[in-house]
């Protein structure tokens, strides 16, 4: 726009403003040799755990910048947290020698241990290097930030909030567990996340994709030591298998942890997963209209934790939940199209068997594979009121003039 009389000053202003903090942002974040030289530390981890969430609804979805004061808030309300200061400051330090031993520096990272997972998941020094490079210079960064918590200069601003990698949870997975497999990073950096920040990456070449995929699974699994570590000492060793942890044993403790973490990313790699999926016909053929009705019944049934007590009104009338993280996320509106991870069928029935963890979604352990199938083929038509059999299409769109 041409300058309007009297106003010239501030868009200039603005302008070398802007010029100024991207020049100090490229500079502290972008500038590799200048990293390399230092080869500064993670930063110690200062934020609060989050243990446990609030059982109840949360009041409000959580606003724009204020993560931090929004988990104060958790406690009060039955959550559980731990925070970090609150730990001996040798136990601290000892946590954070322990990290630096085993993981290496942003730009030296690397992993120390025999676990033959660390080949396997593409975590070798060479790869974990350019990996870093990449997560600096595509600004991963500055949403994700250099720990992998989700709290870049950029990330506080946008919600949802950018994944915190710390817990080592991820949502879209198709591996029955909160892991994901190589192919869920890959897809996750492809198409991005619809209606999120996060953007797709699909303009990077497929090598630098699978690098990326390799440094998010480092961050993960450093996160998650150094969450466990913490928490431990804090006397509420969190997850299956995690055993008490005595301050005079940190180091092995870790390195122990950090074996246990890769061969879970491994067992997630290696699930035999979806079966194949039956052939219902094109959408609109009677085998198939038959199968949308069955979903729909499903995912309507009178009963605790179905599907429409969370998507309510079908996710037009959603009820918040407390992810993992403390946040809040909104159960997906399934009218709409594309939903975040844009799923295909495979996807869906993952989703719908083993649910989203991270969000308390529920997992369907009980369900037939054919249920499975209709509920899929039920989200699937879903957005298209063509595709729905009239009594369907009555009671999700009843305004749609009757079939
Ligand atoms: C502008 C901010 C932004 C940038 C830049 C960004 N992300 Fe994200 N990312 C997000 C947000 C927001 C989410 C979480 C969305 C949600 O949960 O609804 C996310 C989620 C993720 C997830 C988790 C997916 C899951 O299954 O839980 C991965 C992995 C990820 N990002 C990797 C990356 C990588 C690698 C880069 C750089 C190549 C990157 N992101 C750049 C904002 C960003
Ligand atoms: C306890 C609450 C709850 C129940 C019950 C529930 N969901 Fe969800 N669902 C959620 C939340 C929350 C999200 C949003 C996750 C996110 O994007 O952060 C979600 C997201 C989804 C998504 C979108 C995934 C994407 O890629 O964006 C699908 C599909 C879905 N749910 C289907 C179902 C089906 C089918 C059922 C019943 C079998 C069901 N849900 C039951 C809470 C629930």
């Amino acid at each position: 726009m041409a300058d309007k009389g009297g106003m010239g000053e501030s868009p200039g202003l603005v302008r070398l403003l802007r010029t100024a903090v991207g020049l100090l942002l490229a500079g502290m974040l972008g500038c590799r040799s200048n990293l390399e030289e230092l080869d500064y530390a993670f930063p110690s981890r200062v934020d609060a755990l989050v243990l446990r969430v609030p059982d109840q609804v949360p009041e409000q979805a959580t606003q724009p910048g204020h993560w931090e004061a929004e988990l104060n808030l958790l406690q009060r309300r039955g959550g559980q947290l731990v925070r970090p200061l609150d730990l001996p400051l040798e136990q601290r330090l000892a946590v954070d020698a322990a990290l630096k031993e085993l993981f290496g520096t942003p730009a030296r990272p690397r992993l120390v241990t025999d676990s033959p997972a660390k080949e396997l998941l593409g975590l070798t020094e060479e790869r974990l290097s350019q990996g870093g490079q990449l997560y600096r210079r595509h600004r991963c960064l500055q949403c994700h930030n250099v720990t992998g918590d989700g709290r870049g200069p950029a990330g506080q601003w946008v919600t949802p909030y950018p994944r915190d990698f710390r817990q080592g949870v991820f949502k879209f997975t198709t591996s029955g567990s909160v892991k994901p497999r190589r192919q869920d990073l890959l897809r996750t950096l492809q198409l991005g996340l619809k209606g999120t920040a996060m953007p797709s990456f699909a303009l990077l070449a497929e090598a630098e994709r699978d690098l990326l995929a390799s440094y998010v699974t480092y961050l993960a699994v450093r996160g998650q030591v150094e969450f466990e570590a913490l928490a431990a000492l804090a006397g509420q060793p969190c997850g299956q298998g995690v055993e008490p942890l005595e301050a005079s044993a940190v180091a092995e403790w870790m390195a122990r942890r950090l074996t246990a973490v890769l061969t879970a990313w491994e067992q997630a790699e290696q699930a035999v997963v979806v079966p194949p999926s039956p052939d219902d016909g094109p959408p609109g053929s009677p085998a198939h209209q038959a199968a949308v009705q069955r979903g729909w019944v499903l995912f309507t049934a009178k009963r605790d934790n179905s599907c429409i007590s969370c998507h309510g009104d079908y996710g037009r009338q959603p009820q918040l939940r407390y992810e993992v993280w403390g946040t809040t996320a909104r159960p997906a509106n399934l009218t709409d199209s594309p939903l975040k991870s844009q799923p295909g069928a495979e996807q869906l029935y993952a989703r719908i068997r083993w649910g989203i963890p991270a969000v308390g979604m529920p997992a369907h352990p009980d369900y037939s594979d054919r249920q499975v199938w209709d509920l899929v083929r039920f989200v699937q038509s879903l957005p298209f009121p063509r595709e729905l059999p009239p009594e369907v299409r009555m009671a999700v769109y009843p305004d749609s003039g009757g079939p």
